[in-house]
C-alpha cells in the first residue's frame, strides 16, 4: 500500500493561461493505493458526493490506465471539487505518484506530469498540465508543449473560496477564440514580469504580472462578487488579484504580514454580494 499527500494548486495566475501553476501548502488530497486485479475507486471527504467512483469518469481511473497499474484507489478529498484550486488535479497527481511507486514503474516526477494530465482531460475535456505539474513538482511551474519547468519560490498568497461552483468545462467555454495584438503584447509582458517575480520571490512583481486582459474578464463574470472582492483585496494591500484556475476561487499575492487583513477584506467582498466564502492564507508549497 502506498499513501501520498497531493496539494491544492492555483493555475493560470492571470497571465499564464494553461501554462502557469503554483502549489499551495494546503489544502490537500490524500490518495492511498493498493494492488488489485481491476481498478476500483472510493472517495471520501469534502464534496465526495459529487465525484464519480466509476474509473471511466474519475481522473484517477485514466491515470491507472495510462500506467497499466490496476489498483484499489482511496481518495480522501481535502480540496473541494469545482473550486478553482486544482481538486481533480490533486487526485490525479497523487494517484500518478502513488501508482508509480506501488508498481515500481521508475518514472521521474516530470515524466508523471503528462500522465496525470490525461486524468485532467476526463474532467475538463482538454489535457492541460498547469494544475498537475505543481501538485507533483511543487513550487511555481511553467507547463509548455515540450515539458515542464519548476522554480522554487516564496510568495505569500491568499485564496478565497466562495460557496458557489464553477465547472472547468463551463469556464473553458467562455474563453474567447481570438485575441488582439495589443492584448497579446500586454499579456506576454505580464507573464514575463510574473516569472521574474517568482524567480526573485518578489510579491510586487508577481502581483503586477497577474493582470490579464484576455481570459480573466470573461471568467470573472461567472463569479458573483468578483469585482468587489478584487477591489477590497487591492485596497488592503494585495499586490495582485485574479481568478484561481477556472474559478470560483479568487487568489491574491501579497506581503506576508498583510494576509490576514486581505483575507478578511475578500470575505467582506463576497459577503456584500450575498455569498459565503472561506479563506486560505497560504504559501507556495
Ligand atoms: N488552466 C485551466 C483553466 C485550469 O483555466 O481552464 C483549470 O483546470
Amino acid at each position: 500500500m502506498v499513501t501520498v499527500r497531493a496539494p491544492a494548486t492555483s493555475a493560470n495566475l492571470g497571465s499564464g493561461f494553461d501554462v502557469f501553476g503554483v502549489a499551495l501548502d494546503r489544502p490537500a488530497d490524500i490518495v492511498r493505493v493498493s494492488k488489485a486485479e481491476q481498478t476500483t475507486i472510493t472517495v471520501t471527504g469534502v464534496g465526495s458526493q459529487f465525484i464519480p467512483e466509476d474509473p471511466a469518469r474519475n481522473t484517477v481511473g485514466a491515470v491507472a490506465e495510462e500506467l497499466d497499474a490496476p489498483a484499489h484507489i482511496e481518495i480522501n478529498k481535502g480540496v473541494r471539487p469545482a473550486s478553482g484550486l486544482g481538486s481533480s488535479a490533486a487526485s490525479a497527481a497523487g494517484a500518478a505518484v502513488a501508482l508509480n511507486e506501488l508498481y515500481d514503474r521508475g518514472l521521474s516526477r516530470s515524466e508523471l506530469v503528462p500522465i496525470a494530465a490525461e486524468g485532467e482531460a476526463v474532467v475538463s475535456g482538454a489535457p492541460h498540465a498547469d494544475n498537475v505539474a505543481p501538485s507533483i513538482l511543487g513550487g511555481f511551474t511553467i507547463a509548455t508543449a515540450d515539458g515542464v519547468r519548476s522554480i522554487e519560490t516564496d510568495i505569500p498568497l491568499v485564496a478565497c473560496l466562495p460557496e458557489i461552483a464553477v465547472s472547468t468545462r463551463d469556464a473553458r467555454r467562455v474563453v474567447p477564440d481570438t485575441a488582439s495584438i495589443p492584448d497579446l503584447v500586454t499579456t506576454v509582458g505580464n507573464a514575463a514580469t510574473l516569472t521574474t517575480g517568482m524567480c526573485r520571490s518578489d510579491p510586487v512583481l508577481v502581483g503586477k504580472g497577474m493582470d490579464d486582459p484576455l481570459i480573466t474578464p470573461a471568467r470573472a463574470e461567472l463569479i458573483t462578487g468578483y469585482d468587489t472582492v478584487r477591489s477590497y483585496a487591492l485596497e488592503t494591500g494585495a499586490t495582485g488579484v485574479t481568478v484561481s484556475g477556472a474559478g470560483p476561487s479568487v487568489i491574491a499575492a501579497c506581503h506576508g504580514g498583510d494576509r490576514r487583513a486581505i483575507g478578511s477584506a475578500m470575505l467582506d467582498g463576497f459577503s456584500e454580494n450575498g455569498v459565503d466564502a472561506r479563506v486560505y492564507q497560504v504559501s507556495v508549497g
